[in-house]
């Protein structure tokens, strides 16, 4: 058999940690690229110990090209996962520039050295952030972009560039074009079943899963709910929550698609991942609570600005041209974050 290299950039990352175990489950080489601003080596460690199988590890940024082009000359890469970025929305609104130059700048720099070395297919963390506001809450990914913070517009950026990289090799069929899968993730949330990798954020988490797991754990004390007035069912915001090891196996199955009929002649498409189906706050809560047997404290607080009502997938198009669907609930995705967090109550230290 083959081996295929992948090369995963932001390896170390939460969702990057996760995607590097399933590769090498899946018997692909797997080589990373971190500069682990947001994450730590120990993170592989861990995948090496899940899998019983080395991560080849490289610390560098992705705007250093002369790194970039030393590890493409040093491993034969076939696929590029590209996760490395910074995704904190209102951290985006504070330093506009630091998110585009790390995920516009650093996503051109790579794909660079990727023509370099005539690498062409890649499988990119696009985020359901791009999409604009819209009176349906199920998205289907021809629904109008429209991101409305520096975070998510460097997403839609990237995608725009990706696009326009495609459609040059389309139009000049050169023999080797670019494939490209833009992958758009809902919420992802969940750990390993092992509890070894999981979501490890720094300082107080944004995000509402890890924030539940923390106070349930007794690190914050309360958790604000941020909105009850929200035309939903129970006036809380509804997101689409995906398991982390659902979403990462999307990705193996993008890899086998870029390989298939419709990426022959070269193309870049978009699909969402996602659940298909919405879960309110308060949903989450007595979720956590029914199965962990530990109690949230929360308290009802304001919106936060720039927060939608409602929002979930339509995930038909991957279901149908990834041959994907989940294969978790929200039972599996609450009970593996709970035990990450009891396993690893300071993350990895
Ligand atoms: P993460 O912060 O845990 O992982 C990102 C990794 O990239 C980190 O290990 C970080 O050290 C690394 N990195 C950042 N900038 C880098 C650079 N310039 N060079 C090299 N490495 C760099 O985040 P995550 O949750 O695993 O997200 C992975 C990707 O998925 C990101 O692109 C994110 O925008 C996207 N995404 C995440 C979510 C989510 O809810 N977690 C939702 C939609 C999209
Ligand atoms: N929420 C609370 N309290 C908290 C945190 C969140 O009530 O302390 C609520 C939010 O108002 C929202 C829901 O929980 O209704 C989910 O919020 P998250 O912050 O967990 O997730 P978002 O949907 O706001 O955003 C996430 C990622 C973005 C990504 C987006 C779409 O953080 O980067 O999903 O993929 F773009």
């Amino acid at each position: 058999m083959i081996v295929r290299n992948v090369l995963v950039t932001g390896g170390a990352g939460y969702i990057g940690s996760h995607a590097c175990t399933e590769l090498l489950q899946a018997n692909y080489r797997v080589v990373v690229v971190d500069n682990l601003s947001n994450s730590k080596a120990e993170s592989l460690s861990r995948v090496e110990q899940i899998t019983g199988k080395p991560v080849q590890f490289y610390q560098a940024d992705i705007r250093d090209k002369q790194a970039l082009t030393d590890i493409f000359s040093r491993e034969a890469i076939s696929t590029v996962m590209h996760f490395a970025g910074l995704k904190a929305v209102g951290e985006s609104c504070e330093q506009p520039l630091n998110y585009y130059h790390n995920n516009v700048y650093g996503t051109l720099v790579l794909v660079e050295a990727m023509r370099d070395a005539d690498v062409k297919q890649l499988v990119f963390s696009s985020s359901a952030t791009v999409y604009g506001e819209s009176v349906h809450v199920q998205y289907t990914e021809d629904f109008p972009l429209g991101p409305i913070n520096p975070y998510g517009r460097s997403k839609a950026m990237i995608e725009d560039i990706l696009r326009d990289l495609s459609a040059a090799d389309t139009i000049s069929k050169v023999q080797n074009p670019w494939k490209i899968a833009l992958l758009r993730y809902f919420n992802p949330i969940g750990a390993h079943e092992s509890g070894l990798i999981g979501e490890d954020p720094n300082g107080i988490p944004n995000n509402l899963m890890p924030y539940v797991s923390q106070v349930a754990i007794g690190k914050l004390a309360q958790l604000s709910v941020f909105g009850d007035d929200y035309p939903t069912r129970d006036g809380t915001g509804i997101r689409d929550y995906i398991h982390v090891v659902d979403l990462v196996k999307g990705h193996i199955k993008a890899i086998a698609a870029l390989q298939g009929e419709r990426f022959n002649a070269g193309a870049c498409r978009a699909y969402n991942l996602g659940a298909g189906r919405g879960c309110s706050v308060l949903e989450i809560i007595e979720t956590f609570e029914r199965v962990t047997g530990k109690k949230v404290n929360y308290k009802i607080a304001p919106r936060r600005v720039g927060d939608l009502a409602e929002c979930f997938a339509n995930p038909e198009r991957a279901i149908m041209e990834l041959d994907w669907k989940v294969e978790k609930n929200l039972d599996d995705m609450v009970s593996d974050a709970w035990n990450w967090q009891k396993k690893n109550p300071e993350g990895y230290v």
